[in-house]
């Protein structure tokens, strides 16, 4: 069974790697994937904006994207979330393993259970991201530069602006570590449709209120290293984990 790579803002393709579009139908909608040729193991691209990043947050069709994934007998996928640091510890151009979420986002399709035919049900978020895959990321980390953070709180917000500064207070006293928009329900999905799943956010900025506007990360050096260490490491656990293993929440 194939493992799924799931990337969003800043990650559109993979360098160095051939990839073959295959278009799924699912009931919600067609989702565009590749197949990552060559890899050690079967492996599938799904870029969650659209190769030419042209779906904002909000309006991303997780559930077809989840569905596809879970249609092609996907039992393990790895996320990347760009994200704003809210925690000061975390700065830009450092990676966190996602440990917990906050989900301020509204208006989205946020489950495959959603009554009628498609019944009711309400999966247990107690552990949000797979701990087989966090453990295995946590390992294979320190072969990496970039620094990554073994835990980290995601808030999800809707997008596609930016917050406020008092936002950022807020999700800073609820115990936020990150801030993104792509993350949720992503998550929540996975786990409805059994896909162990985990994520790593990548910070590209302060979050509003550090400083007098947001900055984002310029190209350069820095970010490529990043983007680099990041794209290896989860290819690397991919390759070095197996459906069988897997807790398949
Ligand atoms: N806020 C929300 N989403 C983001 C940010 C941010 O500061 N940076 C990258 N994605």
């Amino acid at each position: 069974m194939p493992a799924a790579l799931i990337a969003g803002t800043l990650i559109y393709d993979l360098p160095g790697v051939t990839l073959e579009e295959r278009s799924v139908d699912t009931p919600f909608g067609e989702t565009l994937l590749y197949d990552i040729r060559g890899a050690e193991s079967e492996i599938v691209f799904l870029p969650r904006h659209g190769l030419s990043h042209d779906t904002p947050p909000h309006k991303i069709n997780y559930r077809a994207n989840i569905k596809a994934l879970e249609m092609l007998g996907v039992k393990r996928a790895l996320a990347v979330n760009a994200v704003g640091s809210i925690n000061q510890d975390v700065p830009p151009l450092d990676m966190v393993v996602l440990s917990d979420f906050l989900d301020f986002t509204s208006g989205r399709e946020a489950t495959f259970f959603d009554g009628g035919e498609r019944g009711v049900k309400h999966v247990d978020m107690s552990e949000p991201y797979c701990p087989y895959l966090r453990e295995h990321l946590l390992e294979a980390a320190p072969s990496y530069a970039s620094t990554l953070h073994s835990r980290g709180v995601y808030v999800c917000t809707n997008g596609p602006r930016l917050e406020s500064p008092a936002e950022i207070k807020m999700f800073a006293q609820l115990g936020g570590d990150v801030v993104g928009m792509t993350g949720l329900p992503e998550a929540v999905l996975a786990r409805e449709a059994n896909i162990c799943y985990a994520s790593v956010g990548f910070s590209i900025n302060w979050a509003a209120g550090f400083q007098d506007t947001i900055e984002f990360t310029e190209d350069g050096e820095g970010l490529q290293r990043m983007k680099d260490d990041l794209l290896d490491l989860l290819l690397e656990v991919l390759v070095t984990t197996s459906d069988a293993e897997c807790c398949h929440t």
